[in-house]
């Protein structure tokens, strides 16, 4: 690719104090020389999915998609399943087919998170959104792996990480070189 790859980061926690909100900032810290991941901030402003006219705010997202060459998400387990704001979202392009064949990394963070993890995964086959090999990961008791700066500080926890961000990168630059030839 001849330009910087374009990844769009999504955290499904929008509590202030969300450890999912924390983790896609630190991710984006780590982004390698060639690669962009920019935050979607728009989740706590998106309606309720309801089948009518998109507005501005869907069609943002929507564009926001579409103009990013791989997506990772970062989602909490909220009452034993996956956190109804990031659902709502992943909802609205059922229809219009943004996530379709789009390479997509999955991080699961929550205390056990092992539910939403899996529902997560059933979601994204079922719209058939591109996970690649090593690029789902669940980390439990997320609470524990940060230190008071809010920085990731278990080192196999941040490796990890990085090794589901790289799945997601190679997924894309192979997509990428595929489409070239
Ligand atoms: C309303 C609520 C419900 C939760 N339910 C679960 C749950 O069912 N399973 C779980 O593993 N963690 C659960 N947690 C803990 C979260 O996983 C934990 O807060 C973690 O830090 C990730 O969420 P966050 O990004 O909002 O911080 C819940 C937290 C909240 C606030």
């Amino acid at each position: 690719m001849n330009r910087k790859i374009k990844i769009l980061s999504v955290s499904g926690g929008i509590r202030p104090t969300s450890s999912n909100a924390l983790l896609v900032k630190e991710i984006q810290k780590w982004a390698p020389e060639n690669v962009e991941i920019s935050i979607y901030q728009g989740l706590a402003t998106l309606p309720a999915f309801d089948d009518g006219p998109a507005s501005e705010t869907v069609n943002d997202w929507i564009r926001q998609l579409t103009e990013a060459d791989g997506v990772l998400i970062c989602s909490p387990e909220y009452a034993f399943g996956v956190p109804g704001a990031l659902k709502n979202a992943i909802e609205w392009t059922v229809r219009s087919g943004e996530l379709v064949n789009k390479p997509l990394a999955l991080i699961t963070a929550a205390s056990s998170g092992d539910k939403a993890h899996a529902a997560w995964l059933q979601i994204f086959s079922a719209i058939s959104s591109d996970i690649p090999p090593g690029g789902a990961l669940l980390i439990p008791f997320i609470k524990t792996k940060f230190n008071e700066k809010g920085e990731v500080s278990d080192v196999a926890i941040k490796e990890a990480i990085l090794k589901t961000v790289q799945a997601l990168i190679q997924c894309i630059e192979q997509k990428a070189s595929a489409a070239d030839e």
